[in-house]
């Protein structure tokens, strides 16, 4: 008898029973206008709730928090009404539900701040970066404006943001949160050397550059339950012009701090997000990445992402892996689930929707059914 895993089988993660291991990687879609859900982002959820698991886009946890236009936030109560329609949709469909809690740090630019003040980062170093603001309808993409360091005594608000974010997704209906700590924002900023250079107990060494990351993950299990909470890294993505020295004894490191705090999952971006798996010039180990969480007692589940269709997800399984996360084919893809299991077809994702707009290139891409 066959006992290999295939993504169409069910299991058991953190507090949740998933119907399947294909889960929806977070996607930012810029139609949320003053941060909050609409009816129309619950319609787009709640047509992808075949997903064993659904991780939303990117959502600010306060103003300041905040780098594009028309991006969710969790920080206020409209928000988290906005937030209970898409739940109670994809809950009623039969699906799962969390959040990304998110701050962009310095990907931002001082006309999505509060007051027009500068983005906060670990260091005043500007990232080589975009951001998108929209104008008169349409996305403009923009240089990041210049951050400034946050100061010490700034950062247990910081954290108190992540909790309070975290508790209002549980008010919002959510099955639980996962922590953005990828793709260059706040707590990668924190990680990498190439964004910090700090001189305090959040600056130098590993154990101080992953300080932030760790104390957001307890203060947000504490909050809610460990087994409600999973993380995102991306350990050598160049995205949103983030570089490490050395990332690999780096998230060695923090895969090891995580183990003993029992998170429902870790989520894995392997390469350069939604770019090429290996980059020759940050050559990385995933293998050990995920036997160092092993080694030292981590149960969570092991998600993996970046540029995965059927086969390669087929043999992340076969090679350990318990979840695949599909980023741009559940963009044109509601019904993913099906088209994966039927061995496609594949609607082709539209780029010029992806970021802003209405329902065109959200929630009109047809499923098999109605393709006929
Ligand atoms: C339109 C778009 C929006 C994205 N927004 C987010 C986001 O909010 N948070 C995040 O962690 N990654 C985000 N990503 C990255 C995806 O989650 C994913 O890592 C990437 O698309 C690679 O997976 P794929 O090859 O399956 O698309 C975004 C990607 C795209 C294309």
């Amino acid at each position: 008898m066959s006992t290999t895993t295939t993504l169409f089988d069910p299991t058991e993660v953190g507090a949740w029973r998933l119907h399947n291991r294909v889960v929806m990687a977070p996607l930012t879609r810029n139609r949320a206008p003053d941060a909050i859900p609409t009816d129309l982002m619950a319609t787009y959820y709640e047509q992808r709730a075949s997903a064993g698991l659904i991780i939303t886009e990117a959502t600010a946890i306060s103003p300041t928090a905040q780098g594009y236009a028309d991006v969710p936030g969790l920080y206020g109560t409209e928000q988290i009404d906005g937030w209970k329609k898409v739940t109670h949709a994809v809950h009623r469909a039969g699906g799962k539900i969390v959040t990304q809690l998110w701050h962009v740090g310095r990907i931002s630019h001082v006309e999505l701040q509060p007051d027009h003040q500068k983005p906060v980062a670990p260091s005043a170093i500007r990232a080589e970066a975009q951001t998108v603001l929209i104008k008169e309808g349409k996305p403009e993409f923009q240089p990041t404006s210049e951050p400034r360091a946050l100061r010490s005594e700034e950062i247990p608000g910081i954290v108190q943001d992540y909790r309070h974010a975290a508790q209002n997704a549980i008010a919002a209906g959510f099955d639980g949160v996962e922590i953005h700590a990828a793709n260059g924002y706040l707590i990668d900023q924190f990680l990498k050397t190439g964004a910090n250079q700090r001189k305090d107990d959040y600056g130098g060494p590993i154990e101080n550059r992953a300080r932030l990351l760790l104390e957001v993950v307890r203060a947000i299990t504490e909050a809610i339950g460990a087994d409600r909470v999973g993380i995102r890294l991306s350990p050598v993505t160049p995205a949103n012009g983030i570089d490490d020295a050395d990332p690999q004894p780096l998230f060695e490191y923090v895969v090891k701090q995580l183990a003993p705090l029992h998170l429902a999952y870790l989520h894995i971006i392997e390469g350069s997000t939604g770019g090429p798996r290996e980059l020759p010039e940050r050559p990385f180990d995933y293998g050990a990445l995920k036997t160092a969480y092993q080694m030292a007692g981590g149960k969570g589940a092991w998600m993996v992402n970046n540029g995965y269709d059927l086969p390669l997800a087929n043999e992340a399984l076969a090679e350990g892996a318990d979840l695949v996360a599909f980023g741009r084919s559940f963009i044109s893809n509601p019904d993913l689930v099906a088209r994966l299991r039927a061995g496609g077809p594949f609607n082709k994702a539209h780029r010029v929707t992806f970021y802003g707009g209405g329902a065109e290139g959200y929630t009109d891409y047809p499923t098999l059914d109605q393709a006929g």
